[in-house]
């Protein structure tokens, strides 16, 4: 009786355990599932590499899109400050715009600029990564560098910055429109201004609508 009590017992036990160890197992299998999900974000998003020679602007609007999204948080601060305003949207990753010094030939640096040239008012967005802008946008404008300067393309041109993140630090809230102003500086572009939250939006979107009114 005893022995058939004991090994009634370590049954229980064994059984427990591995029903602890099943719950594991699935809730590890659910962490892993959703962080993945997370981490492949950015890697299912379709990316339609462009094609064509040139970008054939509608307006004379451009935002510039420097996000991994083409729908993310970037996107979305652009569409709210473009408002009912008519303009064309240029998606960066679309392009092969190599880093500077990289010469390959299917290079697509002169397409983004083409746009850029075909602009009155030029808006450009990113999302705060690591504290700064994204990769896109600084080796657009690294390569901006092999411009002349000012440059007679993109003279008088209104330059417009917007820039969002989860909780970007006083320090890039600073840094990243003190370096668009020295772009729009150096190519003799008219600085109007950054946005750098939802609650700056509207302040610069002001700006803009008396531009185009
Ligand atoms: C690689 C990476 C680095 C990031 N680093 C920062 C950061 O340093 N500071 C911050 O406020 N947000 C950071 N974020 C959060 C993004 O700025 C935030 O999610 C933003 O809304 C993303 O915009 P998007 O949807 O256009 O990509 C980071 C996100 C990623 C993917």
């Amino acid at each position: 009786m005893k022995v058939n009590k004991q090994l009634g017992k370590r049954f229980y036990q064994r059984l427990l355990v591995l029903s602890l160890g099943a719950i594991m197992l699935v809730a590890t299998g659910c962490a892993a599932t959703s962080s993945t999900n997370e981490t492949n974000r950015a890697t299912t998003v379709t990316n339609t590499i462009n094609q064509q020679d040139k970008f054939e602007m509608k307006t004379k609007s451009l935002f510039i899109n420097t996000s991994r999204d083409p729908q993310g948080n970037t996107a979305k601060m652009g569409d709210t400050f473009f408002g009912d305003v008519p303009h064309d949207t240029l998606f960066l990753n679309n392009y092969k715009v190599y880093q500077l010094g990289q010469e390959f030939p299917d290079d697509q640096f002169n397409i983004v600029y083409d746009a850029m040239k075909q602009a009155d008012i030029i808006v450009i967005g990113t999302p705060v990564y690591w504290h700064t802008m994204s990769g896109g946008l600084k080796t657009l404008i690294d390569r901006m560098y092999e411009l002349p300067y000012p440059d007679p393309n993109l003279e008088g041109k209104q330059l417009y910055f917007l820039m969002q993140g989860m909780n970007p630090s006083a320090e890039t809230r600073e840094q990243l429109p003190y370096t668009m102003t020295r772009v729009a500086k150096r190519y003799g572009m008219e600085y109007m201004g950054a946005a750098r939250d939802a609650i700056e939006l509207p302040i610069l979107q002001k700006t803009l609508f008396e531009q185009v009114k």
